[in-house]
């Protein structure tokens, strides 16, 4: 084990040794289920933490102390790579030749993605019809999984590809995987690294199946248990209003972790009913669009080691923030774009002071869902309406609209020059 964090800075001249290169293995101490020679990587975790003054505007933080964890620089791009090497690797282990997943389309473009490039195993992966972007489905396809549709929503793929899997022995790599959890712990160790391993005040993310929530209480409890850090810092976890169980069960019923002894009841009698009202999670960031998280007992527990709090954003506001995201020439997916409204209505709470550090994580790349951010900056108002109005979207304040032109060459300078 390292005495220091610093210590892991001499993986850096080792590039060339795939498990330095890879932001997952070079931190291998703080996750050893498997000797590092079989640990499996493609490349995973290249990922930056960039400041944004505009987004810190935005948002409503000093200039200085916003930064961006960019996901989206993964190979499949988002996240979810940090959690499949890992899980990947115990698949190996334990001698899969099939590994299933229920997504909302990012855990299944990095399934399939590392079953292709590794030509290990056959990725098998369930998806809600209608529910998964373009990018994300076209990924699964041409990386050759087999993608089973199923007339449903994420919740019901995923309680069917538990059923399935347990029948036919396919390796499960959903985040209610373990190793999936460790694998995504170490977005933090490079967050910390990205600081100059100063611990932040602040981690905002956005909650869906709550899978990087409750890795990054993990790997900062962990740190702290080590004495590798001498502080904690706290969690702001944010869903989207129409996809809210975890707001409501912690912020509005006072749901706690309380060592474990989940209060099972309670949390029944809430999807209960959600049931007989006929809610259904129901939000333009798809990648969150879940009624049922399956690490709500380990967020909880990540919530209080991490003194968290948890907030909903509108699908306004977080198309909103994500067109700031994008002008600050980084761009993310809808989902991700709910840390950086969480944040800016924290801030507005008192709840975060303007001058404290705050990262917020942004899971998946911009390309991911290009739909609605077309809709968004678009001057079509059927579109708008079809794909945005649906879900309560009422304008587009920083919108980019393009220009239509004649194929006139007068006409095109006058727009290139601004008359
Ligand atoms: N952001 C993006 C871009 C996601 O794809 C997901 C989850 C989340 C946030 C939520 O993360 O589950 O750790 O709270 N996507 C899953 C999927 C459900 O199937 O790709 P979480």
């Amino acid at each position: 084990m390292p005495g220091s964090l610093r210590d892991f800075e001499a993986k850096w001249s080792r590039r060339h040794d795939p498990h330095c290169f890879s932001g997952v293995w070079r931190f291998h101490d703080l996750l050893p289920f498997a000797p590092v020679e079989q640990c499996t990587t493609v490349g995973e975790g290249q990922t930056l933490l960039l400041p944004s003054e505009g987004v810190a505007e935005y948002a409503g933080l000093r200039p200085d102390r916003l930064r961006l964890q960019y996901e989206g620089m993964n190979p499949s791009g988002s996240f979810k790579d940090n959690g499949m090497s890992a899980a990947f690797t115990h698949a190996r282990m334990v001698g899969a030749t099939r590994a299933a997943c229920a997504s909302t389309g990012n855990t299944s473009a990095s399934l399939a993605l590392y079953c292709s490039v590794t030509r290990l195993m056959k990725a098998v992966i369930f998806i809600g019809s209608g529910k998964i972007s373009y990018g994300k489905l076209s990924q699964a396809l041409d990386y050759g999984a087999l993608t089973v549709q199923i007339d449903g929503d994420f919740d019901d793929a995923m309680a069917r590809v538990k059923e399935v899997s347990k029948q036919l022995g396919i390796y499960l790599v959903n985040s209610v995987n373990p190793f999936r959890l460790e694998g995504q712990k170490t977005i933090m160790y490079r967050v910390l690294e990205g600081l100059g391993w100063e611990v932040p005040d602040w981690i905002v993310v956005p909650g869906g199946n709550l899978g990087n929530s409750s890795a990054f209480g993990k790997a900062f409890h962990e740190l702290h248990e080590l004495g590798l850090i001498d502080r904690i810092p706290r969690l702001a976890v944010i869903n989207a209003a129409g996809a809210n169980t975890l707001y409501q069960l912690v912020e509005k019923q006072g749901l706690r972790w309380n060592d474990g002894k989940l209060d099972a009841p309670a949390v029944g009698r809430y999807y209960d009913k959600m049931d007989a009202e006929g809610i259904r999670a129901d939000t333009l960031a798809s990648a969150i669009e879940i009624n049922r998280p399956v690490n709500l007992n380990k967020c909880l527990r990540a919530l209080q080691w991490c003194d968290g709090v948890v907030r909903e954003v509108t699908d306004q506001q977080i198309l909103d923030a994500k067109a700031q995201v994008g002008a600050s020439g980084i761009g993310c997916e809808p989902a991700s774009a709910a840390s950086v409204a969480g944040a800016k209505l924290l801030i507005s709470e008192g709840v975060i002071e303007p001058d404290q550090r705050v990262v917020c994580i942004l899971t998946g790349h911009q390309l991911k869902d290009p739909t609605a951010t077309v809709a968004y900056h678009g001057s079509d108002r059927e579109q708008f309406d079809k794909v945005l109005g649906s879900r309560g979207v009422t304008e587009a304040p920083f919108a980019n609209r393009a220009v239509v032109v004649a194929n006139d060459l007068d006409e095109i300078v006058k727009v290139v020059v601004g008359k």
